[in-house]
Formats: structure tokens, sequence, C-alpha cells
């Protein structure tokens, strides 16, 4: 799969950041810092700046290149600012053919049906393109928000992990959740 697939949707264009998207990213993640942080692992303040930004593009480059994930940025297509994020990451090939997706966007456009939208378009892209079988997305409990995105997108409660993730500098439980292909078609 190329590193240059873009994808789209009624609101936006995905995909995998280039190097002159650095000072984008830069902003999404200044603007979001409050909004993002208590659901994300603890940053250290170099994650503010735009070297850091510059070397997690290389990063979501190259991990796509190898098939290992796909970091995608999400453009307002009216404004090309940068309002969304979402990865398939961990990809695991062979018997398994899954991934686990991890997702956010910006808080100026929370609540108005932007994550789904984009998710649905990134989830067709994971089961066509990517052949992929099954997409794992976890939550924490009080991520009610993340519960019903997932529900309303189809994915399936199977399980409740003990102090699962280490977020904003603690390991919280969190509940797991998968979408799954059906069919044996691949
Ligand atoms: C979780 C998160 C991604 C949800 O994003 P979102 O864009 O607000 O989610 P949705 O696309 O599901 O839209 C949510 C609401 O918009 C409303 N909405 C407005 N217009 C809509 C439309 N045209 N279509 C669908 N929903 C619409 C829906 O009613 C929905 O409200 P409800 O959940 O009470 O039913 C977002 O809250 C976020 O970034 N949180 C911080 C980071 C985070 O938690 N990441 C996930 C960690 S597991």
């Amino acid at each position: 799969m190329s590193v240059l697939v873009a994808l789209e949707s009624a609101r936006t264009v995905m995909r995998i950041p280039t190097a002159s998207d650095a000072p984008a990213l830069l902003r999404y993640r200044i603007d979001n810092r409050a909004h993002l942080s208590p659901w994300e692992p603890l940053r250290e303040e170099s994650y503010y700046a735009i070297e850091h930004c510059a070397q997690a593009i290389a990063d979501a480059r190259e991990t796509a290149r190898l098939d290992r994930g796909y970091p995608f940025a999400v453009y307002d297509r009216q404004t090309q600012e940068m309002i969304a994020t979402f990865n398939f990451a961990n990809i695991v090939r062979g018997a398994f053919q899954a991934c686990h997706l991890g997702y956010g966007v910006a808080a100026s456009w929370q609540g108005r049906g932007l994550m789904a939208e984009v998710l649905q378009a990134g989830l067709a892209f994971a089961f066509g393109d990517l052949k992929l079988h099954r997409v794992m997305a976890n939550y924490m409990p009080r991520n009610e928000r993340s519960a019903r995105l997932l529900e309303r997108l189809g994915f399936e409660r199977e399980g409740y992990a003990k102090r699962y993730l280490r977020i904003d500098g603690h390991w919280e439980d969190h509940v797991l959740t998968s979408l799954v292909r059906d069919d044996d078609a691949h």
C-alpha cells in the first residue's frame, strides 16, 4: 500500500501527512492540548515543538511504507486546516490480519459527527485496500463519547482489561472492542 493514499469524506480529505504538514500538526497539537491530554499518554514539552512534529511525520511515513501502521491526518476540505487524526496502528499480518485504531478530533469540531464520518471512510479503506480482518479499538469506561462513537460504527465489546494503558500518567482500565469482517473473502 502506498504512503500516497488519500481518502475523502463529505467534509474532509485524509492522508498520511508529508514533511510540509509539520506546521499544521504543531498547530493541531497546541490548539488541542487541553482537549486531548486526558485521553493520551503523558507528553513531554518537546511534543509541542516543530522538530517533534517533523520527526513524527517521518516516522508515520516509514511506518506506512513498511505496512506496520497507517497514521492519517484529516483536513477540512474548505480551509485545509488539520482537524482530526486517526491511526491504524500495530498491524499484524499472517493469520491475525488485525490492528489497533486510535483517533481524536479537534475540540472545535467535537459533537458534529465528524469522527464517525471520517472513520467510515477509514474503515472502508482498512477492510478494503488493507485487507484487514479485525480492527480493535479500546476506550476508558468514562470516555462516553468514544463508547457511543464505536457503538454507532458497529464495534462490539469483547472484554475489559484492567490497568491496560498508561494515559495522562496513570494506568487506566479499558473496555476492549472490535469490528470484524464476517466473511472469508480475505
Ligand atoms: C471521541 C471523539 C473522537 C468523538 O468525536 P466526535 O466527532 O465528537 O464524534 P461523532 O462523530 O460520533 O459525533 C458525536 C456527536 O455529534 C452529533 N452529531 C452532530 N451532527 C452529526 C452528524 N451529521 N452525523 C452524526 N452525528 C452528528 C451526534 O449526535 C453525536 O452525539 P452523540 O454521541 O451524543 O450521539 C472526540 O470526542 C475526541 O476527540 N475526544 C478526545 C480524544 C479521544 O477521546 N479519543 C479516543 C480515545 S479512545
